[in-house]
């Protein structure tokens, strides 16, 4: 694994914790999974070095989900584990950080005594300060509601050699009615567009060769710079400055949102050689009904409208989904709405989740209409059934063609193979023989899951 600091932007001046070792583990979505990567740099940049494990771990930071109740219990259960963990050193240090953190503020000390820093999702730099002063005066929780500091002035460990996670945006200024993210990320702010492209010439020249954008609706990224006087958009624009990044490969991003999606970005999907042709678009139910409960800001008929366009414009796209099954007051026929509309739509994959009510969102006010666990268990799986007969169709569509792989890693399970990514954001293995991380193949597929493929160099 290569260790890579893109910024030298940090609070100390001097490492201090030389000798000790890290640990990171992190619940949740990209978001998260970079943020972790920034707490390593700023951990690194310490002095720490990655423990291989938790018993090697001297500090560990918890990176905390809060999308759907069961995050929440996995994160009590974790630090009811972690308990054992701390008592058996006097000298490790238990951080907790995140969205679970951003909601609960003191209830996570109160329920974890045995934790020594609780930090929210807007401050996240000041993360070694706060490890400073926990071991001077004890534990600290430090949990703002204003953004301090954006997490990307902070310098960034990779889990990935060749492909990263790059943060355009923060933050969300949408209002669906199931969902926390707002209340714990906080108002859209985009970064500059020179800061981006200065931020992917840096992870170029240290041997990343494919790019994710992200932001939790990055079709509307730039409104709040107001480029050259104007609240547009500037996501396009954007993605024609990144195409320009020599030595990038690949560039993708997520999530866009359905109601914003312009078709300008569509055919600058298709032309720009270095985007790829894939595309998710979140539906979250097919009924229009639900969708006006949800606020999604769109209907059933202006999905499709647009993913139409998607599929006319972008050459061979990919496309994916994600479902909410269960929203309060969803009845059969709504349900069979969204699976209309997943049958014609023909994703290659769906991400599916059962409606969970959070606290603070105005659908948790629904409780009147909440539907009972068996019926969201037994729509899920007739929906999990159904989209996994499409996605084999769709994946055996790529069985003789000839695809470009990137790469990433070894499998899981055995050495002998690897995997990494086609264009349409597919997984891909491949045996590992004259294979290396990092490589860009040309490779013909040979077999089809529903969820991956199977490739030979050709
Ligand atoms: N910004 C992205 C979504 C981020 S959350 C977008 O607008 O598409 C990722 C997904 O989690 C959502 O698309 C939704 O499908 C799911 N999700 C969010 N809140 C949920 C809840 N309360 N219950 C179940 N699923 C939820
Ligand atoms: Fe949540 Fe909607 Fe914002 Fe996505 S767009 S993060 S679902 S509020
Ligand atoms: Fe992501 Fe979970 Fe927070 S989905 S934005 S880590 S609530």
């Amino acid at each position: 694994m290569k260790a890579a600091i893109e910024l030298n932007k940090t609070p100390r001046a001097k490492p201090s914790r030389s000798g000790l070792n890290y640990f990171v583990k992190t619940f949740g979505c990209q978001m998260n999974e970079h943020d972790s990567e920034r707490i390593a740099g700023l951990f690194e940049y310490d002095g720490m070095l990655k423990a291989n494990s938790l018993e090697q771990a001297d500090v560990l930071f918890i990176n905390t989900c809060t999308i759907r109740e069961n995050a929440d219990d996995k994160l009590y259960g974790t630090l009811g584990q972690l308990k054992k963990w701390k008592s058996e050193n006097s000298n490790r240090k238990l951080l907790v950080g995140g969205c679970a953190a951003q909601k609960d503020k003191e209830l996570v000390r109160e329920r974890a005594p045995w934790v020594d820093v609780v930090i929210g999702t807007h401050n996240l730099t000041n993360i070694v300060n706060l490890l400073n002063q926990s071991e001077d005066w004890g534990p600290i929780t430090e949990v703002i509601d204003e953004i301090e500091s954006l997490p990307t002035d902070a310098p960034s460990i990779r889990e990935s050699e060749v492909s990263a996670w790059l943060t355009i945006q923060i933050g969300c200024n949408n209002s669906c009615t199931f969902c926390i993210v707002p209340s714990v990320r906080g108002p859209e702010i985009s970064r500059r567009p020179s800061d981006i492209v200065n931020e992917a010439t840096a992870m170029i020249d240290s041997g990343v060769k494919e790019i994710t954008l992200l932001g939790q609706n990055v079709n509307s990224y730039g409104r709040d710079l107001k480029i050259n006087g104007s609240s547009k958009p500037y996501f396009t624009e954007l993605l024609t400055e990144l195409n320009n990044v020599e030595g990038l490969k690949r560039i993708r991003f997520t999530s866009p949102h359905p109601k914003d999606f312009k078709p300008e970005t569509l055919i600058a999907v298709n032309d720009l050689d270095k985007v790829a042709n894939q595309i998710h678009m979140p539906l979250q139910s097919g009924s229009n009904k639900i969708l006006r409960k949800m606020q999604r800001g769109y209907t059933q008929e202006k999905f499709l409208e647009k993913l139409n366009l998607a599929k006319d414009t972008i050459e061979d796209v990919s496309l994916t989904t994600d479902i909410i099954v269960g929203f309060p007051g969803e009845t059969d026929v709504d349900f069979e709405e969204t699976l209309k509309v997943i049958k014609e739509s023909q994703f290659d994959a769906v991400y599916m989740f059962k409606f969970s009510p959070r606290p603070g969102t105005t659908a948790n006010t629904m409780d009147d209409d909440f539907i009972e666990k068996e019926v969201i268990d037994s729509r899920f799986m007739k929906l999990k059934e159904i989209q996994t007969e499409i996605s084999h169709v769709r994946y055996k569509r790529f069985i003789g063609t000839d695809q470009k792989l990137l790469v990433e890693k070894y499998s899981k399970k055995t050495n002998t193979f690897m995997s990494g990514k086609i264009d349409g954001g597919q997984t891909v293995h491949i045996p590992s023989q004259d294979v290396s991380i990092g490589d860009f193949l040309d490779v013909r597929i040979i077999e089809a899951t529903p969820f991956a493929l199977t490739a030979e160099i050709i």
